[in-house]
């Protein structure tokens, strides 16, 4: 199952106690992501300058890159409070008016998973976050009558896996909308580093880089190995990660040197065994695979595409000349090449 794996980016349940404690709390600590830090700080400053609420902000991508993590950073660069909630979790829209009328000025509302949020919800923020304004309907038939309340000034902050599933008039009341990339190598390495010295993990620089290179450009990835590795440093190398030691724990794992665990292996092999080597669209490599499609475009893919193993084309995902030469398999000639 998905949530087993190790170097799975979603959240799980034994993630909490350790996202909590390695959280950035500024966007000085935060790192990588130089785009989005750049235009986050500048709008925060003009903002604060100007003394008014930040702009709304919307922040896409795959998970565990940081994106709840910037949310919290938002609202303490700002000075002003968080609301956290998230799409599923406002069922009703009296929900999320609770919310926009209990507020401080100036607070931030943050919703995960904003593109779970139904229409209906959906329909009071509009107005929301364009006007400043709610309409509520009081009492019941013909007598019911709209009251319209002015809601002090917030910054709606959304997070979003994602963002092609969220109405376009929803997305057009962002005035910031930032994309998060998978990380280099360098900057997991940072963020290894960083980790190690909170939870007090000795580990050499080479050690950190071999957890970094394997860790999908994704930083949750890259905590969890490292406490991983740690526990093996512990029980089998006197509690100190070095290169050589973070490289036998790894394979241990079954992660190999480009950071592909069994299942990213086995679907580069049904896409060649199974599909020719493609076009294959994700549903049907779901149904052979027994993954949810929507974890292997999260999840998988953006990881196999940044390695350049896999192509996404209109008529599917193709293995590349690389996702062939990964598999030790000569690549089929001509078309091979288009690929
Ligand atoms: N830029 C960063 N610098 C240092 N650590 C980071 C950075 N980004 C993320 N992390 C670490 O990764 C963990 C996961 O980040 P976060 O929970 O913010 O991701 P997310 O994008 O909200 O994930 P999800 O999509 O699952 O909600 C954090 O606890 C933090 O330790
Ligand atoms: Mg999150």
């Amino acid at each position: 199952m998905e949530t087993e794996r190790i170097v799975s980016a979603w959240k799980r349940p034994d993630d909490w106690d350790v996202d909590r404690s390695l959280r950035p709390r500024t966007l000085a600590e935060y790192i990588g992501q130089d785009k989005v830090k750049e235009h986050l700080r500048l709008f925060i400053t003009a903002a604060k300058q100007r003394g008014e609420a930040l702009d709304h902000v919307l922040l896409y991508g795959p998970p565990g890159l940081g994106k709840t993590s910037l949310a919290h950073i938002i609202a303490a660069e700002m000075g002003v409070g968080i609301h956290v909630t998230s799409g599923p979790a406002i069922e009703r829209q009296g929900d999320l008016v609770a919310i926009l009328t209990s507020i401080q000025a100036k607070d931030v509302i943050f919703i995960d998973e904003i593109h779970r949020l139904s229409r209906q919800v959906e329909e009071v923020l509009y107005p929301a976050m364009e006007d400043g304004v709610v309409d509520i309907v009081i009492g019941k038939g013909p007598g019911a009558r709209s009251v319209r309340i002015d809601l002090p000034p917030f910054t709606l902050v959304g997070a979003t896996t994602r963002a092609g599933m969220l109405t376009s008039p929803l997305r057009d009341r962002f005035g910031m909308i930032s994309r998060l990339e998978l990380y280099s190598v360098e900057d997991l390495q940072a963020i290894v580093l960083r980790a190690a010295g909170i939870l007090n993990i000795e580990i050499e620089h080479g050690g950190a880089e071999e957890i970094a290179k394997r860790s999908r450009g994704t930083p949750r990835v890259a905590n969890r190995l490292l406490k991983r590795v740690r526990d093996y440093a512990q029980v089998r190398a006197n509690n100190r990660i070095s290169h050589g030691v973070a490289r036998e724990a790894l394979s241990l794992f079954e992660i190999d040197d480009n950071g592909l665990d069994p299942m990213d292996r086995r679907i580069l092999h049904t896409i060649h065994q199974v599909f020719g080597g493609g076009p294959v669209g994700v549903d049907s490599l779901s149904a052979v695979i027994g993954e949810e499609a929507a974890t292997i475009e999260d999840v998988y893919e953006p990881f196999l595409l940044q390695l350049g193993l896999v192509q996404r084309t209109a008529r599917g995902r193709c293995l590349t000349r690389l996702g062939y030469e990964y598999l030790g398999i000569q690549p089929p000639e001509a078309d091979g090449e288009q690929r």
